[in-house]
């Protein structure tokens, strides 16, 4: 009885983790971020370029970081390279980016 009991406890956790999409997958976002990197930097995703004015992204507030990404794709906030980006997103490759890249601690 007891050990039914906590089957059913871990399933019903393990299935409420699952099933909580306000936050994205942190691995399928460092997958999605591979081609943002070419632009943003690697290390601690800074500019890469310094001629070349790129924000910082990385461990950006997570918030922050999908309504900056939600505007380039409805076109919200125009910038022709992002709003390129954007548009080839989904709702779910913006929360998963945006779960990855705000868990960066910032290497400065
Ligand atoms: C072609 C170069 C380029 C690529 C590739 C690129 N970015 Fe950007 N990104 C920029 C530039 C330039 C800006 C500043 C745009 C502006 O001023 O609105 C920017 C801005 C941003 C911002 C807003 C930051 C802020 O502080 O307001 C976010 C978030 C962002 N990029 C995420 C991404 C992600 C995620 C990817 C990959 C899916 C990506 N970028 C790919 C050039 C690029």
């Amino acid at each position: 009885m007891t050990r039914a009991l906590l089957f059913a406890l871990a399933l019903f956790s393990a299935t409420h983790v699952l099933a909580d999409d306000t936050q994205g997958d942190i691995a399928e976002g460092r997958l999605k971020t591979y081609t943002c990197s070419g632009c943003h930097g690697v290390t601690g995703w800074k500019n890469a370029y310094p001629n070349y004015h790129v924000p910082r992204i990385g461990g950006q507030n997570y918030d922050y970081l999908v309504a900056a990404l939600t505007e380039y794709k409805n076109g919200g906030r125009k910038h022709p390279t992002m709003q390129a980006q954007g548009e080839s997103l989904s709702d779910a490759d913006i929360r998963d980016i945006a779960s990855f890249l705000s868990s960066i601690k910032s290497a400065e």
